[in-house]
């Protein structure tokens, strides 16, 4: 056993205590209601950041929630690697979905935990994640093996769209200088497959509104004679997809970029069986856009999905009624290239043009950002390799995802420095569903294999 191992193991349970008392705050980013619980989790943040050693933490005001910043730099000359991570957690509904409370965290093994999962809101997006460097940060300083400067900066809006943090990263460029960006708030493989991020989607996220009459109306009295707001907006967003799934707003692929047959081939390399994946869902079938695998559908592709509709009567029983006017939210994921100011204007004329007479269409932009790649042939990305290659005992998978992380395509742009995005969690860790669970392995071995990032980097740096 060596250093790391040891020490994890000693401060194991001291460990894992400090996220679960992290996790029972409920930080919801998207609810006012949980404003204080949102600043009380910053405050934590900040002394958990002083705990493990940084020399100055402040909490920065922003015109939304705080970052917390927290630096320790120990020679000018030496690299600086920047820590990102967020301290906001998504809403847990459905609660009743939930087999424990979302914010009083239990550890539970499952089939892919056997070692045991701590099941709470955030446990793995990205308070466990964002965690696991305050505690290599500790090991670090504590046993003197910090071997270069170290940057954290925390923030409370990653799951409302990150949108103060754009400003606080261009108002403070020297204070964020940096060599590298690290980020733990993606996934891996498995536990024995351990794979890096190396790219991530854009998001244009829009609200549509179809107004009809102007107010509800008796389904029989005016029924077939005027339209039905829900069932224009459903036709209209049926349109968006022809029958090979590809999305026929004009002009959308435009700039998505076609991989070449040895890209397609070396990401089919990647170990996936469709069968577990259908069967962890419960689906006959996978469904998507043709001429293309799941894996490819899910991160090299660009997509539009519904992520809700309403309107009309919801309610117990049945009411007879047209309402006056029918909503939904709809993503489109974006893959590197694709502008997502310009796929919003290219969405909001396409469904402006669409709408038949007799109807009125409000399309509202709610939030977005750029997709993002990063090269496997950079000294972070070696570095980090290494680390995994010594704690894992293979060799990590490059691997493109699915998610976004908006804000990293803005800090290569401002700060100028690319990212790496080592995530622990597993797609079956349920992260924005109901049980969302870390594993205490992949806690753990986040722990261990951050401290050896630090190292390689500054020795191939
Ligand atoms: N940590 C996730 C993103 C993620 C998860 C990327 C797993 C790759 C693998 C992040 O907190 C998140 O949920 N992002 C949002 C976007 C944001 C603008 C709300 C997303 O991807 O939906
Ligand atoms: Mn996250
Ligand atoms: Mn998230």
């Amino acid at each position: 056993m060596n250093y790391i191992q040891s020490y994890i193991l000693e401060h194991k349970n001291r460990f894992i205590n400090e996220l679960i008392e992290l996790l029972k705050i409920p930080s919801i980013s998207a609810d006012s209601a949980y404003k204080n619980d949102v600043l009380k989790t910053a405050d934590a943040i900040k002394i958990s950041l002083e705990n493990a050693g940084c020399d100055t933490v402040e909490i920065c005001k922003t015109d939304g929630y705080p970052v917390v910043y927290g630096e320790k730099i120990i020679d000018k000359n030496l690299p600086t690697i920047l820590v990102y991570g967020h301290y906001d957690v998504q809403p847990p509904d459905p609660i009743n979905l939930w087999n424990s409370p979302p914010f009083e965290p239990v550890i539970k093994k499952t089939e892919k935990h056997p070692e045991g999962a701590i099941f709470a809101r955030g446990a793995c997006d990205d308070k466990g994640q964002m965690y696991m460097h305050v505690k290599a940060m500790e090991f670090m300083t504590s046993t003197n093996q910090l071997p270069c400067n170290v940057k954290f900066m925390i923030e409370g809006e990653e799951e409302v769209g990150s949108s103060n943090l754009a400003t606080f990263v261009k108002n403070n460029q020297e204070k964020l200088k940096n060599d590298v960006i690290l980020i733990s708030d993606t996934g891996m493989i498995a536990n024995d497959v351990p794979s890096i991020t190396t790219g991530l989607r854009g998001l244009s996220y829009v609200e549509v509104e179809v107004t009809g009459p102007n107010r509800d109306l008796h389904s029989g009295l005016y029924g077939g004679a005027v339209a039905n707001p829900i069932n224009i907006l459903t036709k209209m967003i049926a349109s968006l997809h022809d029958e090979n799934n590809h999305i026929t707003i004009p002009g959308f692929y435009d700039n998505v970029e076609e991989l070449s047959k040895e890209e397609r081939a070396e990401m089919a390399k990647a170990p996936f069986s469709l069968e577990s994946y259908k069967k962890a869902l419960d689906i006959d079938s996978v469904y998507g856009e043709t001429g293309y695998t799941t894996n490819e559908r899910n991160s090299i592709r660009p997509t539009l999905d519904v992520n809700g509709i309403w309107g009309g009567y919801t309610g117990e029983g049945a009411k007879t009624v047209i309402a006056s006017k029918a909503y939904a939210k709809i993503s489109m994921r974006l893959v590197p290239n694709q502008d997502w100011e310009n796929i919003t204007k290219l969405f909001k004329n396409h469904f402006e043009n669409i709408a038949p007479k007799g109807v009125k269409v409000k399309v509202t932009p709610h939030h977005g950002g750029q997709g993002y790649v990063t090269p496997i042939d950079s000294i972070g990305f070696k570095a980090a390799s290494k680390a995994y290659q010594d704690t894992f005992g293979k060799t990590p998978i490059p691997q493109r995802s699915g998610g976004s992380i908006p804000i990293v395509a803005l800090f290569e742009q401002e700060l100028k420095s690319k990212t790496i995005l080592m995530g622990f969690g597993l797609d079956s860790d349920a992260i924005h569903s109901p049980n969302e669970h870390f594993g205490v392995w992949n806690y753990l071995k986040g722990i261990e294999t951050i401290p050896l990032f630090y190292k390689y980097f500054t020795e191939l740096s």
